[in-house]
This record gives structure tokens, sequence and C-alpha cells, in this order.
């Protein structure tokens, strides 16, 4: 579990204070609390990564079948099991702490006081870098409406999450909207410190031999390459709107699709459905910014940020 530092200097950015060695990170739920990849690749060299969701108490999930391939992706109801905030502090964070990462928890409830309680638990975790709040959740108290599709429930629920929080907020907008500005402009006037995009997108599949969903849960979340334009979008239009540092999420499978999100304005970018079919991908997208920075005789990625020659 040594730490190294052999890390590429024009990789490094900054997001809300904090430093990234490099701009690629794990994508939530996708990444395990980070230490299922321990032997896997070389998590010291890897920019951060975010975990699965932490809830204020372990919740079990749906039942299965929880997920299914679909054409250029995947659908996923997993129901957020986790082991619960506590227990993420007791017995990951410990070996997580050695190494050269960032760590990034990822928190849901449903309701804002179980945000509340998930971060006021985490506030204790020494060794986590950032809160990631997935706002893609129903709202039990609010009759279900998911709070990442409203922008003023998004707001209340970020003011009083960053007053509970003791670190910086990054929160994670939902793609299940009209207009995805309004809710980033939302947010970001709440007080959050950056915003990572995209969620997954709300999809469906059914067994035409037994007329049946395949998922047990019905519906369930696109994620993969068939997302990644939709998520491109999105991070070039939220670019534009507000100024806060965006972490572009959905369907990023090489080193082009990661420099495509960074091009459209994201400071950094996670990976998650490629991780199932390449554990190694993250490694082999570091190396290949290394490359592109060389190949185009950049000083440092930070230049390539929001580049994009549009209009
Ligand atoms: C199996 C699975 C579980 C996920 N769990 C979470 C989660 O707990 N919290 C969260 O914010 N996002 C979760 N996500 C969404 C991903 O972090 C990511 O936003 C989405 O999958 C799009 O990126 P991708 O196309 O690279 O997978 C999950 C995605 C998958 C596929």
């Amino acid at each position: 579990m040594s730490k190294v530092s052999n890390h590429d200097p024009r990789l490094a950015v900054e997001i809300a204070g904090i430093h990234f060695n490099n701009p690629v990170l794990g994508a939530s739920g996708t990444f395990g609390y980070g230490l299922e990849f321990a032997d896997l690749i070389d998590l010291n060299r890897l920019g951060g990564f975010a975990t699965k969701g932490l809830s204020a108490k372990p919740l079990a999930g749906n039942a299965p079948p929880r997920i299914v391939e679909t054409h250029g992706g995947m659908l996923n109801a997993i129901g957020l099991q986790n082991i619960g905030a506590r227990a993420f502090i007791e017995e990951k964070l410990p070996r997580l702490r050695g190494y050269d990462t960032r760590i990034i928890a990822n928190v849901f409830g449903y309701s804002d006081e179980d945000y509340i309680e998930a971060l006021t638990i985490l506030n204790d975790g020494e060794g986590i870098a950032a809160y990631e709040l997935n706002i893609s959740c129903p709202n039990v108290k609010e009759g279900g409406i998911v709070i990442g599709n409203s922008p003023d429930a998004a707001a209340r629920l970020t003011e009083k999450a960053k007053r509970a929080s003791s670190r910086p907020l990054i929160v994670k907008l939902s793609p299940n909207v009209t207009d995805i500005t309004k809710v980033a402009r939302a947010i970001v006037g709440a007080g959050a410190d950056c915003l990572s995009l995209i969620n997954t997108i709300v999809g469906m599949s059914v067994d035409v031999n037994t007329r049946r969903p395949r998922l047990s849960y019905g519906t369930g979340g696109l994620s993969g390459p068939a997302i990644r334009p939709i998520a491109v979008r999105m991070v070039y239009e939220v670019a534009r709107t507000v100024d806060v540092p965006l972490i572009g999420i959905g369907g990023i499978a090489s080193t082009s699709d990661a420099l495509e999100f960074i091009i459209a304005g994201a400071t950094a970018i996670q990976i998650g459905t490629a991780n199932y079919y390449d554990p190694t991908i993250t490694m082999k997208v570091i190396d290949g910014l290394s490359e592109y920075c060389e190949n185009q005789s950049l000083e440092n990625i930070n230049s390539l940020i929001g580049s994009i020659k549009a209009e």
C-alpha cells in the first residue's frame, strides 16, 4: 500500500480546493468502496473515486434481476444497496486512507433528514475529501417526487446539506428533466461547490416471451456508451450556465470519450459502466490523457477545460 508520486504533473486538477493528481475518477456504484479494485489497478494512480451510495442506515436493495444488458449499455435497479455510513467509516476508510487517491463519499436518502443524518455520520470519517449528493432519489415525504427533478426541492436539500457538511459539496444531477440548466442554476445558487453529471437515464426493457419487464423493479437506470452524447450535451449546456467546476459522467470508455467531456466543460470525469468490462480502463484513460498532452504540446490539461469551439 505504498504511496507513489510518479504522477504526470500536466494532469493535476483542482476542484473546490481539493487537489486531484489527475481528472480520472471511478463513478459511484460501479467502483464498490474502492478496495474491490485494489488488486486490479494501482489505486495510487487514480485521481479519485466516488463510493457506492451511502445512507444513514444499511440497505439490502431490490430483488434480482437487478441488471440487464441493453444495446450499448445496461439497465440497473440495484435499489441503492449499501453497508451504511457508519460501517463505511469503520470497515473501509482505515484501509482506503493509505492510498494516494481522493475519496468522495456518495450520499443519498429518502428525505432531507436522511441525507443530513448520513452526512453528519460521515463528517467523522477521516480521509474523505468531499461529498457527492445523489439527488436522483424519490422523496418519500413529498409523495415520491424525485428530488433532482425539481429545482426547488434540489435547492432546498443542497442548502441544508451544505450547512450540515464539513467538506466540499458536489451535487450529482439527474438527467431525467426537460431543462437541466434550471436545476443546475438552483443548486449552485443554494451553495453547491461542484456539480457532477449525469446520473443514469430512466429506461425499461421487456422480455417478449414472458411479456414482463426484464428488471424485477420494472424500470431501471440506463448507463454506458449509449448515453454519452446526451451526457456531453448536458455538460456543455451546464458549463455555459454556472461557474462552479463540473465532473462529467456518462458512457466514458476511452481517452477520447473523456476528452469530449473536458473540452465541453468538465474539470474531471468519472468512469462507471466501462469498469465492468475492463477494470483497468481508468489506468488506460490516465495514460491516454498524458499521451494527448504530449501529442498536442499541452503544458497543462486545464487549458482544455471548456475549450470547445462552438457558436
Ligand atoms: C450498477 C450501478 C449502480 C450505480 N449506483 C449509483 C449510486 O449508488 N449513486 C450514484 O450517484 N450513482 C450511481 N450510479 C450511476 C453512475 O455513477 C453513473 O452516474 C452512471 O452509470 C453513468 O455513467 P456510466 O455510463 O459511465 O456508467 C450507478 C450506476 C450503475 C451502473
